[in-house]
């Protein structure tokens, strides 16, 4: 059961739990197209709070509160109390007594902690540094739509750290899929998060290997996926991580060596030239854009499942 519980971490989830969060996804998309969208979250107020720049999320989350019948409030950090110095713990209190739930894209998860506790109610993670779950739910929702199952093998080609690929690693765990990384050997996941990928990934026979060589990594997969080398919240770390990252970019030469109906997809927004050559994120294996309008499904899905 997914009502009243925060979204955090896909790592909480089982994996019946996440299947269920696609299957709405795709009966939402359905119920878009048909306009019989359900109206779920009928009197019900939705903060969405955002310390950090979003396109994507913020369209998504936004509309899919509004198309289910709710109430976002939007609030960027300089809108609120926050700036000036407000501790978190009151925001969350007093969002508590005024809202029924909170999304919010916090500069460090220990925010997103803090909000849930002492808001004492159901909030959804819409990017912190350490992971991004509804990111990893669309990418599987696009994985499943193109080619019909989710058991395809993927290549992460960047940063082992990336909070999008953490997300990407935990629905990878718990499915038994495979994914292997392409990364320097200094970028990984924080090792408390790492440690629980790696038992469940135990449990389920997913393989989930680090690769130093991104020729080795894509030999045969089906999904080449990459995310920008500098995160927001790295800027002061621009210039390591340009020379650190520099073989790790996916270009048309790497996507040779992928099986021959393999698809490219990238989170967004992309850096053309740097992770990423143009003729890649532009060309006829990238889904990148049918798998932002998914955005929009799955966040309609985790935010009636939830609320
Ligand atoms: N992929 C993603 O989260 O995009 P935004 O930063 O635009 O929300
Ligand atoms: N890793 C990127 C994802 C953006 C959606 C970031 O955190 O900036």
């Amino acid at each position: 059961m997914l009502k009243g519980k925060n979204l955090l971490c896909l790592l909480d989830f089982d994996r019946w739990d996440l299947q269920r969060l696609l299957d709405v996804s795709f009966s939402m998309k359905e119920r878009v197209m048909t306009n019989e969208v359900p109206k779920t979250l009928d009197g019900k107020r939705i903060a969405l709070f955002f310390e950090k720049p979003s396109t994507r999320t913020r369209v998504s989350s936004e509309l899919a509160i509004s198309m289910l019948g709710g109430t976002p409030i939007v609030l960027t950090k300089n809108d609120v109390q926050i700036s000036r110095g407000e501790p978190v713990e009151d925001t969350a209190r007093v969002l508590g007594r005024m809202v029924h739930g909170i999304g919010a894209r916090v500069q460090k998860h220990d925010t997103l902690l803090k909000l849930a506790e002492y808001s004492g109610r159901p909030t959804i993670n819409l990017l912190s540094d350490l992971s991004h779950p509804l990111q990893a739910l669309t990418d599987f929702m696009t994985v499943k739509e193109v080619f019909g199952t989710l058991n395809k093998p993927i290549a992460f080609v960047g940063d082992g750290g990336d909070n999008v690929l953490v997300s990407l690693m935990a629905f990878v765990s718990k499915f038994g899929l495979e994914l292997r990384v392409a990364s320097p050997k200094e970028m990984r996941p924080r090792p408390d998060v790492w440690k629980r990928i790696e038992e469940e990934a135990e449990l389920s026979d997913a393989v989930i290997e680090f690769y130093d060589d991104p020729y080795e990594a894509i030999r045969g997969v089906s999904v080449v996926y990459t995310d920008v080398w500098i995160s927001m919240g790295q800027e002061s770390e621009a210039q390591r991580r340009r020379e650190v990252l520099s073989k790790y970019r996916v270009t048309e030469d790497l996507m040779r060596y992928t099986s021959a109906d393999s698809i490219f997809l990238h989170c967004l927004p992309a850096i053309r030239g740097e992770e990423v050559e143009q003729s890649v994120i532009d060309g006829k294996k990238s889904r990148v854009w049918d798998q932002a309008e998914n955005r929009l499904y799955t966040a309609m899905s985790a935010f009636s499942l939830i609320y």
